[in-house]
């Protein structure tokens, strides 16, 4: 479904994300048809631009980065709603200018008074720019009678993160409420908008074989794994300071969690989704000895696929007396009938041996083994692997007879691969999330209550670690640092290498 007809004003245009992921969104979705006809783009920053150089800019990135080709009509048109206003966040005359702008896309474009405001800036300034929006009648609408269609609204899009704690999240709920009602606040957790992680209640919901096994009757742990080879790039203003568990941990692992333990909700409204995900976070609780059940460590210099890497604490931007983790790992239990004494396992890390992102049910050993031992060498158990990423699919684990002559069992999988079942192309999650927003489709982008039920559960893990000190080095490359492994080894199990 296409969207209506409306615009998006966007907040930090010049950034990575806008240059990478959103504005390449925005052109796949027009070259797909999905915008209305009547879309309008504008870009709000502190260049000395006029329209034709934010075309001209717009251009750039959607030839470097957009996923479909470039096609010349579909981008003259999107071009046409291009609009950019030369200001900055805490000016409030730069908020009438584009107040301006917006009534005169209402007037001559065919918006209706749809916009969305698109926040792709660091969480200090959405303060600011959400009290400037509302200062210069941007968020309650006041446009000429006839023009303003009845139903028209006003969003706001928020990217990560929503704060670094229970508190400082609370606090800045309040300052972009004190503007937007929340059923207008977008808050994106990109994860959300990856094909394979709605598949997850697709696979869960629309089968009948696998919900019997969904349970502590069968399953023996969960372990969710987030793996990236990168290391923070240019990227230290940001997360040094924050982290491995407040970067990803906080909200894309916690969703995933959300997404795998939750009941089947009523329907897949909004309210329904949220309702369930928050039973599963309200329901989570830490081991007492986080020493025992968590881990952290941070990449040291060495070689990665063959190449030499700088050390974390080395990376441009990063001060000597730095205690940030690039590895985050920890336990947590989920008090409810279906998973009592089934521990989930998240761990997530930077300079990683493979970019992988995962979801392994691992099963319960079975009961009894009518086999000599001796012929059942390495069994291991059997498992359920969602892949989430890059190599998107399925995988089943289970023993099977060795052919031969004697009875030995091996492991094999059972896969399926999203590149050879469809012929269809996942779209980026960017794509899905800005069609959302524009459409009023709330289900894929967290709630407030998840945004702190997920703090709660963090936050004493990282004041735990605050008392440390500098995390534990691992070599880049690998699976962590060792008090990873000593994690899982003080439970009796131990990590897959996925
Ligand atoms: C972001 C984190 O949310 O997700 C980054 O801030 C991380 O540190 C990124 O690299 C990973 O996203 P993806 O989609 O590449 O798995």
């Amino acid at each position: 479904r296409m969207s209506g007809p409306c615009g998006m004003v966007m907040f930090g245009i010049t950034g990575d994300l806008a240059r990478k992921k959103l504005l390449p969104a925005i052109y796949d979705l027009a070259n797909r048809g999905l915008l209305h006809p009547a879309f309008a783009l504008t870009g709000f920053a502190r260049r000395d631009w006029g329209r034709e150089s934010f075309v001209a800019f717009v251009e750039e990135q959607i030839r470097e980065h957009a996923r479909t080709p470039f096609d010349q009509a579909t981008f003259d048109h999107l071009a046409e709603g291009m609009r950019f206003v030369e200001g900055s966040f805490d000016d409030l005359d730069s908020f009438h200018k584009l107040a301006d702008v917006v009534t005169e896309l209402d007037e001559h474009f065919g918006t209706g008074g749809n916009h969305a405001f698109y926040l792709s800036i660091p969480p200090d300034w959405f303060g600011p720019v959400c009290e400037n929006l509302a200062k210069s009648g941007l968020v309650n609408d006041d446009a000429p009678e006839g023009i303003r269609e009845s139903g028209a609204w006003r969003r706001v899009v928020i990217e990560k993160p929503f704060g670094h704690d229970l508190a400082s999240a609370i606090e800045l709920n309040e300052t972009i409420r004190k503007v937007f009602p929340e059923d207008s606040i977008f808050r994106i957790d990109h994860y959300l908008g990856k094909e394979t992680v709605q598949n997850i209640l697709a696979m869960r919901f629309a089968n009948s074989i696998w919900e019997p096994l969904w349970s502590s009757h069968y399953v023996d742990h969960v372990q969710i794994t987030m793996a990236e080879t990168i290391g923070i790039g240019s990227r230290a203003g940001y997360y040094d300071g924050i982290g491995a568990a407040r970067d990803v941990i906080q909200n894309h692992l916690l969703q995933l969690l959300a997404l795998t333990a939750l009941e089947e909700p009523i329907n897949f409204s909004a309210a329904a989704l949220h309702t369930e995900k928050e039973k599963v976070l309200a329901s989570v609780t830490l081991p007492s000895d986080l020493s025992a059940h968590t881990a952290r460590g941070r990449y040291a210099a060495g070689r990665q696929a063959g190449e030499l890497v700088t050390a974390y604490v080395d990376e441009e931007g990063v001060p000597d007396d730095s205690t940030t983790e690039t590895y985050a790992a920890m336990r947590v239990d989920i008090n409810t009938r279906r998973w009592a004494g089934v521990p989930f396992y998240l761990r997530t890390g930077k300079r990683l041996g493979k970019r992988v992102t995962e979801i392994a049910l691992v099963f319960k050993h079975n009961a009894h083994m009518p086999f000599d031992n001796t012929d059942v060498p390495e069994q291991a158990q059997n498992a359920l692997v969602i892949r989430i990423q890059p190599d998107e699919g399925v995988t089943i684990r289970f023993g099977s007879k060795v052919p031969g002559t004697a009875m030995q069992i091996r492991d094999v999988t059972m896969d399926f691969d999203y590149g050879e079942a469809f012929t269809e192309n996942s779209p980026e999650a960017y794509e899905r999330l800005i069609l959302d927003v524009l459409r009023g489709d709330a289900p894929l982008f967290p709630r407030q209550s998840e945004v702190e039920l997920s703090w709660k559960i963090l936050d004493p893990v990282v004041k735990h670690w605050a008392k440390q000190g500098p995390p534990e080095d691992y070599r880049p490359g690998l699976w962590g640092p060792d008090s990873a492994d000593l994690m899982l080894a003080n439970d009796g199990r131990t990590w897959r290498i996925p």
